[in-house]
């Protein structure tokens, strides 16, 4: 049984005062559903994460980055490591976001060393794909998800790979108020599930969660959630606004 999982990217968004203030919202929430039948995490912007953490201590909400660097440490400027994540108390981090693949520039290769250093310093990766607008209209949505995925998990055996969540985010729906429907987004999590089978075995595939991102609000959070292989949401915009981030919580219970 996969337990849900609703998390919230807050992008390169917020400030020191709003941060702290939606996390202390989202800390209520949780704590008031006094759940533990929903994975609750939060990605802050890096300079936030340690204000977060404390406004989340007395709660069940993990936090994770939204990026790093996959050396351990050394000389390269401006960059964060898996253990620096690690050593403040994360729990997650993003690998393959649409937006580092296609604004930042990051290549299916880079993403893997990522997802692979994140595992070995004992973070939990989540893994994004999704097809571009150009690529659904050509019919190539699976073959995009196969090399991000293939690529992305390249040299991992499935024991590592247990530690990873997959997340399915249609680049035509980041952002845009475009909603894959719930039969778009089961068709692709059921084909990343069979994909993960053939790579790995259908125990692993069976366990692993794999998210929807993509506009992603709380009147349509219920109905992808109720997809068979759709085992939580990746939020972007709505993550920002407390009462909506627990309305989608809620609709995950
Ligand atoms: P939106 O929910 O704003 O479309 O963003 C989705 C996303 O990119 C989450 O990582």
């Amino acid at each position: 049984m996969r337990k849900p999982f609703v998390a919230g990217n807050w992008k390169m968004n917020t400030d020191s005062h709003t941060s702290v203030n939606l996390a202390e919202k989202i800390a209520s929430v949780s704590s008031e559903t006094a759940d533990q039948s929903v994975s609750v995490a939060v990605f802050p912007p890096f300079v936030y994460l340690q204000m977060v953490f404390k406004a989340l201590s007395v709660s069940n909400v993990a936090v994770g980055a939204q990026d790093f660097y996959f050396e351990q440490n050394g000389a390269f400027t401006g960059e964060i490591s898996a253990l620096m994540l690690k050593d403040i108390g994360c729990t997650y981090v993003l690998c393959g976001h649409s937006e580092r693949r296609h604004v930042i520039g990051e290549t299916d290769e880079l993403i893997n060393k990522k997802v692979t250093a994140a595992i070995s310093g004992g973070l939990l990766p989540i893994l994004c794909v999704g097809e571009l607008l150009e690529e659904r209209k050509a019919d190539k949505t699976n073959e995009v998800i196969t090399r991000q995925t293939k690529k992305g998990l390249a040299g991992l055996n499935a024991e590592k790979v247990s530690a990873v969540t997959m997340a399915y985010e249609p680049v035509w729906a980041i952002g845009t108020g475009l909603t894959a429907t719930p039969q778009q987004a089961q068709e692709a999590h059921d084909f990343i599930r069979k994909l993960l089978a053939e790579m790995y075995d259908a125990q692993l595939a069976e366990e692993i969660r794999i998210l929807y991102g993509g506009s992603v609000k709380p009147d349509n959070a219920a109905e992808l959630m109720c997809q068979q292989d759709v085992d939580g949401v990746l939020v972007g915009g709505a993550s920002l606004k407390a009462d909506d981030f627990s309305v989608i919580i809620r609709a995950a219970v």
